[in-house]
């Protein structure tokens, strides 16, 4: 290469090199590389050169051009990455630090509930296991000894998928018990697991919302009775709602996946319209339960000659809304700053048995 070339090289590179931002290193593309840059203008002399001379020119200036090239892409990446990373400095944020530093939030009661749950079942060697918002007809239904046919499928109010290519719908599940169907498939018993999760029904009241919350109880083992289904809801009741002595109450009562079936009452009151909880000569009814079928279980591959088991589902607004005094369902949902702030709760106090619910 001869030396003036070399220093238009050198030149070139190190303007690159020194080019502040993307108009800068804009520019100086367009003046060595351009229609009227340097490099392009050298190109154009090739022609009154000897074809030999022309030859070792014009490749001493193509490999010149291809490296001020390389070299105005590298720098193009380079400021690029350096604008990103100024970008995302300057707008770092830290994202643990409260919006709002003089306000402080509250616990939504279905959260504050929910624990309380866990607290208790959880001292009783229940663990806790989840499943799908959306499950499909077998594990919501069938598996669970409701049929096609079975009007049980009626009163559900059942949200329906649209169909999928082999005609069957998914539907968002109507119960957590498709998860006792999920658990007793996948594990061996012994199982002692609560299920909280989301359920939707196509209902809307001030008691009832399309979207609540559930959560589902489920114990198999070989000796697993009806007293043990008792002991565990009465003491569960009267944990729950911190009263020692609260009458509890089995109802018959029907479901398709358990047999014997029961709902439970709680004792209360209701004098002067006020619904107290504790004794007083009225009931309440909190949730239902019963024994395993044994075509569930078999439906799930466990053998019913030698296992058995009792489930219950409770719903936690239900729950709510009895504890707390809470009248109406439909402003769970609303967001409202100022229900929150009245029925929310402490964010640090997290529900115990020990320190009392
Ligand atoms: N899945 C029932 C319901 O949603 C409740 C239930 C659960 C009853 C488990 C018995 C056993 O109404």
């Amino acid at each position: 290469m001869s030396d003036d070339l070399q220093k238009l090289k050198d030149d070139t590179m190190s303007a690159v090199a020194a080019a502040g931002d993307m108009a800068a290193l804009e520019a100086l593309r367009v003046s060595a590389l351009g229609k009227k840059g340097t490099i392009t203008g050298r190109m154009k002399t090739l022609g009154g050169l000897e074809p030999a001379a022309r030859k070792a020119a014009g490749q001493a200036l193509n490999e010149l051009k291809g490296a001020v090239a390389e070299a105005i892409e590298a720098r193009k990446t380079a400021l690029a990455d350096a604008e990103l990373e100024a970008r995302l400095a300057g707008e770092r944020l830290d994202v643990t630090l409260p919006a709002r530093p003089d306000a402080s939030g509250h616990i939504h009661p279905i959260s504050q509930t929910l624990e309380e749950l866990i607290a208790i079942f959880g001292e009783m060697g229940f663990t806790v296991a989840e499943g799908p918002d959306i499950e499909d007809d077998f594990h919501n239904f069938t598996a669970l000894n409701i049929p096609p046919e079975h009007p049980a499928r009626q009163e559900h109010d059942t949200f329906y998928l649209p169909a999928l290519a082999g005609g069957s719908r998914m539907v968002l599940r109507t119960h957590t018990s498709p998860v006792q169907i999920r658990t007793m498939l996948e594990t061996e018993p012994p199982i002692r697991i609560i299920v909280p999760g989301r359920t939707f029904r196509a209902d809307s009241d001030a008691t009832h919302s399309p979207m609540f919350h559930q959560v589902e109880g489920l114990v198999v083992d070989e000796t697993t009775h009806m007293g043990h289904l008792k002991g565990t809801l009465i003491e569960f009741c009267r944990a729950f709602f911190g009263v020692e002595d609260l009458p509890v109450r089995f109802r018959p009562s029907y479901f398709p996946f358990t047999e014997p079936s029961a709902e439970v009452d709680i004792g209360c009151t209701r004098d002067g319209g006020q619904l107290k909880i504790g004794h007083g000569g009225d009931w309440l009814e909190i949730l239902g339960c019963g024994m395993v079928h044994p075509k569930v279980l078999e439906n799930c591959g466990i053998d019913p000659a030698r296992y058995q088991g009792f489930a219950f589902g409770v719903g936690i607004e239900r729950l709510a809304m009895l504890k707390y005094g809470m009248p109406d369902l439909r402003p769970f949902y609303d967001s409202d700053l100022r229900w929150l702030r009245h029925y929310g709760f402490a964010p640090l106090e997290l529900p115990s048995l020990v320190r009392g619910l």
